[in-house]
Order: C-alpha cells, then sequence, then structure tokens
C-alpha cells in the first residue's frame, strides 16, 4: 500500500483537487484507493456529500481513541464515495480541537501511521488530503507517507507560500528516518496571463529537478465535478485537467524512488 500526502499551508491552491483527481484515476485505472481527510473544514469530506459537521465516525475518532489509550479499528470509519474502488475516512470538524490538545501529548504524531498499517491490506493507495497549515495533522501526514505532492498555484503569492512549506518539511524532515521525496505540482495554469507564464517560470529556475515538468490547466470542469459531487475523472475523463493529472500520475508511478531527496532543495 502506497501513501501519499498532499500538502501546502498555502489555501486554495488545488490541494482537494489533487486528491479527489488522482484518487478518482486511481480508482478507475483498478487500484483500491483510500481517500483521508484531515482537514477540519473537510472540503473532501463534503464533496462526496457527507457532513463534517455532523458526521460521527471520522478520522477523529482515531485521535481520539489514541488520547484515550483505547484502539478502534480503523475499516470501522470507511465511507463509500459512489466509485467503485474508492473509499473516503472523512474528517469531522471536531478536528480542529485537536491542535490544541494533541500538541500535549505523546506520541500523537504517528495515529496515522498506525491506522494505514492495519488497513495495508486492503488498499493499494492512499491520498491524504491535509489542511492549509502546519500543526499535528499535518505532522501526522508527513510521518506516514511516503511520497509527498505540493500543488502550488501559477502566481506570484503562491511563491512565498510555497518557501514556507519547504521551511517546514525541512522541520519535519529532521524528525524522520526515511527520506521524503516530494513534487511540487503547478496548479491553475493560464497560459494567457503573463502572472502564470512568469510565476511558473520562476518555480522551474529555482526548484529545478522537484518540480513537475507539466501544469495543471485552469479548468472549469473541476467546479462542476464538485457540483455533482463525482471525481472528476468520473464526471468528465477527457477533460483538460483531467488528462495533465493522469500524465503526472503516471509519472509519480513509474518512479518507485521518485527523487533522492533527503533535504529541501533551496
Ligand atoms: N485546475 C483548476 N482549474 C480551475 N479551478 C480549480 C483548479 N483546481 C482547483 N480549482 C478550484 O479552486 C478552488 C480551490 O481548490 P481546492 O479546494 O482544491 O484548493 P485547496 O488547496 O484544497 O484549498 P484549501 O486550502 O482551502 O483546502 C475550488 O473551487 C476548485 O474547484
Ligand atoms: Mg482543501
Amino acid at each position: 500500500m502506497k501513501v501519499w500526502t498532499i500538502a501546502n499551508q498555502k489555501g486554495g491552491v488545488g490541494k482537494t483537487t489533487t486528491a479527489v483527481t488522482l484518487g478518482g484515476l486511481l480508482s478507475l485505472w483498478g487500484f483500491r484507493t483510500l481517500l483521508v481527510d484531515i482537514d477540519p473544514h473537510g472540503s473532501l469530506t463534503s464533496y462526496f456529500r457527507y457532513d463534517p459537521d455532523a458526521i460521527e465516525e471520522s478520522a477523529y475518532s482515531l485521535f481520539q481513541a489514541a488520547a484515550g489509550k483505547t484502539t478502534i479499528d480503523p475499516a470501522t470509519l470507511l465511507y463509500k464515495t459512489g466509485t467503485e474502488g474508492l473509499e473516503l475516512l472523512p474528517a469531522s470538524v471536531a478536528l480542529a480541537t485537536l491542535e490544541r490538545q494533541a500538541g500535549r501529548m505523546d506520541g500523537m504524531g504517528l495515529v496515522l501511521k498506525r491506522a494505514f498499517e492495519s488497513l495495508a491490506g486492503r488498499f493499494d493507495y492512499v491520498m491524504i488530503d491535509c489542511p492549509p497549515m502546519l500543526g499535528v495533522l499535518m505532522v501526522n501526514a508527513l510521518a506516514a507517507c511516503e511520497r509527498l505532492i505540493i500543488p502550488v498555484q501559477t502566481e506570484f503569492l503562491a511563491l512565498k507560500g510555497l518557501e514556507r512549506m519547504l521551511h517546514t518539511l525541512d522541520m519535519v524532515l529532521k524528525a524522520r528516518s526515511l527520506p521524503l521525496p516530494y513534487t511540487i505540482v503547478p496548479t491553475m495554469f493560464d497560459r494567457r496571463t503573463r502572472a502564470s507564464v512568469d510565476s511558473l517560470r520562476v518555480l522551474r529556475d529555482t526548484y529545478g529537478e522537484h518540480i513537475w515538468n507539466g501544469v495543471i490547466p485552469v479548468d472549469t470542469r473541476f467546479r462542476e465535478a464538485s457540483k455533482v459531487g463525482l471525481p472528476p475523472p468520473v464526471a468528465d475523463p477527457r477533460g483538460r485537467g483531467v488528462e495533465a493529472y493522469s500524465s503526472l500520475l503516471e509519472l509519480l508511478m513509474s518512479e518507485p524512488r521518485p527523487m533522492p531527496a533527503s533535504g529541501v532543495a533551496r
């Protein structure tokens, strides 16, 4: 079972869209896939028409059990998405309370890692959608995954956010025994705008080998797919955006040990 994390401390860069699109593609390609929502806002959970304000069992239950030193079978927390082979471990708003509580408790950084160990035979891929902030949830995701995907919107404000994210990664990697390869994915690219073209050039010049050599274009079909609650590849398999994510996924799957990163490129 391969676990990938999708994270960036900047909001609105396409993290949830990346998670639901890669997850949708993986399931269409025949891989048993789990989407994990650890954002207290629960965008991915709402995507599939579950209510993060009302949901009873969620990723929060794992942390609650760990805090109470009890155990819970993560398989009892999984929900259907309506797409075959694609399941959801949802978020609930209660996740927001963890940042205050869990920071003071030992052993709360490996809650997700342990949960995935017990789900190992059940899925081929796990995609974790992170909240746009550093905290115990993102630390859990980074400790549990073997690959990190960092979506970055192609605009200048996003470049600063990326620097911050890589700084965070640097700190977290120091606490990890294994290296964590990461891939920066330029999103919402619009070749007609100067901001997109120029910021992409800066990204490529600055992050060299860590940046995917394709781009995810601006595509209104992502928003339309979210309106009907279907993963974009299911709603519109031949959309431009979906095709771009397919080439990204092919590349990521073809690299068993993608980049020999044990630190962060500057
Ligand atoms: N390539 C794209 N083209 C057009 N719209 C997009 C694209 N990617 C994402 N969007 C839209 O942009 C908005 C933000 O995307 P998304 O929710 O994936 O970002 P996020 O990084 O998860 O945000 P947050 O930090 O709030 O969790 C959504 O309305 C989504 O439909
Ligand atoms: Mg999101």
